[in-house]
């Protein structure tokens, strides 16, 4: 199963690949998760995308397209994977379209208001990467990770501007590839309004249905 996941900053892409990819047993692929390492590891790369990250623009094509085609060249994809937050434009969808074929682009669609709310409440553990939010998914105890016991943080690029900007790229850059794939015929929209239960079950229904009439 190939599978992409498209939607808005803070629509809940990695919450839901999380629970995608443990049913359909296939790794979840993040953009964002791959460069936010690179940072956190102070590598060349991330030393140069830290400053985009932060601002909430995107990382150049020729950057993401390739560290997107290394990770899929790993055993662990060869039966299958879920992109979150790849591809972003329709240059890094052509070049996918050239790499591999996919099954399905499952397009979560949530209002800019739902997006602020879910971003500005929004923790995340620096070990583990588990997502809290501090409404919706509180840790059983204030602010540490249910996994770990670690201090939750919030990430740099969900301060209020750089969500406003994040927002205005996805509308700039991203929302087009709604065209572009609804020509495919991949398309499948999923109202991502809903507890992460409701948008789990749509999503799994979708993509097993995918093709019978109505
Ligand atoms: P990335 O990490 O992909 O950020 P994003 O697209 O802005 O998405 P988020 O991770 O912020 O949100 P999400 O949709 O995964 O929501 P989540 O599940 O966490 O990218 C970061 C940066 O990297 C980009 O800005 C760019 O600079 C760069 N980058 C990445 N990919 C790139 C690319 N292809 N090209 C160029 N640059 C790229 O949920 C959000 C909150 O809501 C959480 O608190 C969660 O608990 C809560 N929540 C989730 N679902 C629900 C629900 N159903 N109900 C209530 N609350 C919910």
């Amino acid at each position: 199963m190939r599978i992409v996941l498209l939607g808005p900053p803070g629509a809940g892409k990695g919450t839901l690949a999380a629970r995608l990819a443990a049913h359909f047993d296939i790794p979840a692929v993040s953009t964002g998760d791959l460069f936010r390492k690179e940072v956190a590891a102070e590598t060349g790369l991330g030393r140069r995308v830290k400053e985009i990250l932060d601002r909430g623009d995107l990382v150049p094509d020729s950057v993401t397209v390739e560290i997107v085609e290394k990770r899929l060249k790993k055993a662990d994809a060869r039966e299958g994977f879920l992109l979150d937050g790849f591809p972003r434009t329709v240059g890094q969808a052509e070049a996918l379209a050239r790499i591999v074929e996919l099954d399905c682009v499952l397009n979560l669609v949530v209002s800019d208001g739902e997006v602020i709310r879910r971003l500005s409440g929004r923790r995340v553990c620096p070990v583990c990467g588990t997502v809290y939010h501090v409404e919706f998914m509180p840790p059983k105890d204030d602010m540490v990770c249910d996994r770990d016991g670690a201090e939750l943080i919030t990430r740099d690029d969900d301060r209020i501007d750089s969500i406003k900007n994040r927002l205005a790229v996805y509308k700039g850059q991203t929302e087009p590839l709604i065209g572009y794939y609804a020509g495919t015929g991949l398309l499948l929209d999923i109202d991502a309004s809903r507890s992460p239960r409701e948008v789990f079950d749509a999503a799994r229904a979708a993509v097993e249905n995918r093709g019978e009439p109505g």
